[in-house]
């Protein structure tokens, strides 16, 4: 097996996006609204990200849970679509459940052998990063569960970042944070850690003066490459 680079003391990936494919809920959204699943999961994902940063802009913090409700309201609201209380709950309900991308489980598996420790750090809250992660059943595979939750404000904000050097007791640099949000890829870039931006879909990286490493899979992780 590869020796784990020297600087590299520990993983912490981001959590929606990354580890877990928020469209999977596209497949719960089409039963109910049939042909518009894609349509309600896309605009559902960009508008609860907005409404996380703007909230953070307002110095308010409410749980991602509350995020990803009123933006499923909004984008109901938006395409015409009706959203009753029960739809709404069962839809939520749905980003609780989310799948992991194929490669995931492989991967998490072999960083556990190389010994590594590994964290997800994620703007969810406690209650909906360790219920995603139980139903995949992951669980066993991470050291910390970090949540936003702590310092109550979202990703970017670098105090975010700090609760992952805080716990695990580590200077940025020694940590390797894996992310397939841009902007979140971009952030942690800035407060110091070395970065992995997981572009599985070949996106273009935002133009936020960050220059992080490029992954197309989390099987190409700098910890897997040989010596
Ligand atoms: C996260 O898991 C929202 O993808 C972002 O923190």
């Amino acid at each position: 097996m590869p020796p784990i680079p020297p600087a590299i003391r520990a993983v912490v990936f981001d959590l929606y996006g990354t580890l877990y494919d928020v469209h999977s809920v596209a497949g719960a959204c089409d039963s109910r609204y049939a042909g518009r699943g894609m349509d309600i999961s896309t605009l559902w994902r960009q508008k609860q990200l907005e409404y996380t940063w703007l909230r953070s802009l307002m110095g308010q913090y409410i749980p991602f849970e509350q995020a990803t409700r009123d933006a499923l309201v909004y984008t109901c609201r938006h395409l015409g679509l009706d959203l009753d209380q029960a739809a709404c709950d069962a839809l939520c309900d749905a980003y609780l459940k989310l799948s992991p991308y194929p490669e995931v489980p492989g991967a998490l598996g072999r960083l556990n052998a190389l010994g590594v420790p590994l964290a997800i750090l994620s703007n969810g809250s406690v209650f909906s990063i360790g219920e995603v992660v139980r139903a995949s059943g992951l669980a066993s595979s991470f050291s910390h569960l970090l949540s936003v939750e702590a310092v109550r404000v979202f990703k970017p904000d670098f105090r975010v970042y700090q609760l992952a050097c805080d716990t695990l007791r580590l200077p940025a640099a020694e940590i390797l944070f894996v992310s397939s949000n841009a902007w979140d890829a971009a952030g942690a870039w800035h407060f110091g850690f070395q970065v992995c931006w997981l572009n599985r879909d070949a996106r273009t990286f935002d133009e936020l003066g960050a220059a992080p490493r490029v992954i197309r899979s989390l099987d190409e992780l700098p910890v897997f490459a040989p010596a």
